[in-house]
């Protein structure tokens, strides 16, 4: 068995890390690593973790997918989605689009986890709900775990319903908003210092750095990812200004 993540903030990360824990043979790899492809090969088993945006597929993650589209014929795929409140059919979506490309749905998980979303006040929680949250998050994750083992994997947001669910609660709403990569986000060039940490952990080589101040392109993924981890605070995509960087690591 394989595990395989996109994960912006590390939410999705996790909750994969905590499932294959209870398994004894396993491995895991981003979408970001070269080996990915070579273990997905190999692999019939593949358990896929990602956030979800808008209840909608994160578009470096379907372009993954798409890009390489011969790799998922007969494989049998778990799918675990995160999510800070709702996504209807995180799980199934991914589903949907996996199938068209000959791969078997074995079931699905959704967890709720942290908004990753730093620049949003209505989405912010205080820290003891974040944590009690990521307690409840990761017992929900290892009884999906066992429910596997036992051959009777959990199916959140595979069925019709479900379907209804994420496509009118959001999806269709805010459809365009992950149909293309974003170019809206925003670094405050008085505030940045230059230091170079969003270059680097940016999954889209979005950011470059000129005479020591960070420029974003067009390419943004909406990860949160250098949002979250901006030692000065200067970055913003959704909001006008950051209210709480979250980082999972301060829970764990
Ligand atoms: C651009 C964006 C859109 C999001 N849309 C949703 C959503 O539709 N429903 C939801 O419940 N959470 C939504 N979230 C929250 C994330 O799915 C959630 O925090 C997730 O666990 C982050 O996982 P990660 O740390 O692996 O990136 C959104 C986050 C971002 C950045
Ligand atoms: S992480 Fe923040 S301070 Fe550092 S280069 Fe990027 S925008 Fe500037
Ligand atoms: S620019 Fe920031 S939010 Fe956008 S993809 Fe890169 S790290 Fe993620």
């Amino acid at each position: 068995m394989v595990g395989l993540y996109f994960s912006g903030t590390g939410n999705s990360k996790y909750c994969l890390e905590r499932f294959l824990q209870e398994f004894e043979e396993s491995a895991m790899f981003s979408i970001e690593d070269d080996k990915a492809i070579e273990q997905i090969k190999s692999h019939t088993q593949i358990i896929i973790a990602y956030p979800v945006q808008y209840s909608n597929i994160p578009k470096i993650l379907r372009d993954f997918i798409m890009e390489h589209s011969d790799l998922w014929k007969g494989k049998d795929i778990f799918i675990i989605a995160t999510m800070g409140l709702f996504s209807g059919d995180g799980a199934g979506l991914l589903a949907r689009l996996l199938k068209k490309q000959g791969a078997h749905c074995i079931g699905g998980l959704h967890v709720k986890m942290p908004d990753s979303i730093a620049d949003e006040k209505a989405l912010k929680r205080s820290s003891k709900k974040n944590k009690s949250l990521i307690l409840a998050a990761e017992k929900k994750v290892v009884q999906a775990a066992h429910d596997f083992q036992n051959g009777r994997p959990t199916q959140d947001g595979i069925g019709f319903l479900s379907h209804l669910a994420g496509l009118f609660g959001q999806r269709l709403y805010f459809y365009t908003l992950t149909q293309h990569y974003s170019s809206k986000l925003k670094i405050n060039s008085s505030q940045c210092i230059g230091c170079g940490r969003c270059v680097q952990l940016c999954p889209m080589k979005n950011i470059e750095l000129d005479h020591a101040k960070a420029i974003a392109k067009d390419q943004c993924t909406m990860c949160y990812r250098c949002i979250n981890q901006c030692p000065m605070q200067a970055i913003t995509l959704l909001g006008k200004k950051v209210v709480t960087q979250y980082d999972i690591h301060h829970y764990l």
